[in-house]
């Protein structure tokens, strides 16, 4: 029996090279060697956006598209929404008695995420829960590992305090989930700084290479290297890193040539562009099959649904009896 794992992302919208970077690759790598449980976490995206829900369900869609388009096999491993499982809210209301208010006052990412978008004085008490939901989305589950970037660490230690105190009042129920972190530390957006949708700094998985020649020529590069032969210091230049990803075995060379003013930035730009294309042009194709098959798409959600809802009231049904509530 292969050991099962639970990965989720909140759709918002079309995914671009860092969510590649920081999710995807570890998830396409990873489904071979677990049985995985692929989640688009819809109800996650109320705790910080109540003025378009109506935009949840399309996006939802064009996540699993871009999932299925970059690879990830639902013959192999169920792609499901968190919403249409509604075992995930049952188990977020026992676990939520398991923790406490400080605890999650506590937590670094949360206290983050409040601070970024100026909620700080007036976090709802679903905000606060933000993690609690998280476990029940994992422990529902049962899985043995989770894969995440480094952000989301921090929810994965409440997820394991969760099962833990679970465990020792109610008796043994749930595993104590790994944490699987991706290969990849953060890939930077095109001004150096977290690639993210809303910063404006980020290569989508469905951009053409029109855009994406576009989009590198903007790329944050060495300021002091200004003409093409002015020796470059490739360390924060964002090309570079994604050359080290794309085009991992001329880096070195390519360092040294910038460094000894032989390449210029421009040139540079063009041949990593065009590496980025020609590394889309698969995903592309498959993402025009699924849009003009949008059917497929829905049937893969139902059967994933199917599957995932099976397991999560498999694991209810443990948790009730643990705790006698008939
Ligand atoms: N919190 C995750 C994020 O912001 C999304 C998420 C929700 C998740 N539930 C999960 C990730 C369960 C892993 C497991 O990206």
């Amino acid at each position: 029996m292969k050991k099962r794992i639970l990965s989720g992302m909140r759709p918002t919208g079309r995914l671009h090279l860092g969510n590649y970077v920081g999710a995807l690759e570890n998830w396409i790598r990873l489904q071979d060697m677990y049985f995985s449980y692929h989640m688009v976490a819809d109800w996650h995206m109320l705790t910080t956006d109540l003025k378009h829900t109506g935009d949840v369900a399309e996006n939802s869609i064009q996540v699993v598209i871009d999932w299925l388009s970059a690879g990830l096999d639902p013959k192999k491993s169920p792609i499901f929404i968190q919403s249409h499982i509604k075992e995930h809210a049952e188990l977020h209301l026992i676990l939520s008695m398991l923790v406490t208010v400080a605890r999650l006052q506590r937590n670094p990412t949360v206290k983050e995420q409040a601070r970024d978008l100026g909620l700080e004085a007036q976090m709802s008490y679903g905000h606060l829960g933000y993690p609690v939901l998280q476990s029940a989305d994992i422990l529902v589950y049962n899985p043995h590992a989770v894969p995440v970037g480094e952000d989301q660490a921090a929810h994965v230690e409440i997820t394991r305090e969760l099962a833990r105190r679970f465990n020792h009042i109610f008796g043994p129920v749930f595993n104590e989930p790994e944490t699987v972190l991706t290969r990849f530390a953060r890939l930077p957006g095109l001004d150096g700084k977290k690639m993210s949708k809303s910063m404006n700094n980020a290569i989508f998985l469905s951009d053409d290479p029109k855009d994406v020649q576009k989009k590198m020529m903007t790329a944050y590069t060495d300021p002091l290297k200004i003409k093409k032969d002015d020796p470059g210091h490739p360390d924060g230049c964002v090309i570079m890193a994604y050359h080290k990803l794309y085009l991992p075995e001329s880096a070195e060379e390519i360092e040294c040539d910038c460094k000894a003013g032989k390449l210029g930035c421009v040139a540079h730009k063009r041949q990593l562009a065009q590496k980025v294309s020609s590394w889309l042009e698969p995903l592309h194709e498959r993402r025009t099959y699924f849009d003009a098959n949008r059917d497929e798409v829905i049937d893969i959600i139902k059967d994933g649904d199917m599957r995932a809802r099976k397991q999560a009231q498999e694991v209810m049904g443990k948790v009730r009896e643990a705790m006698q509530l008939g």
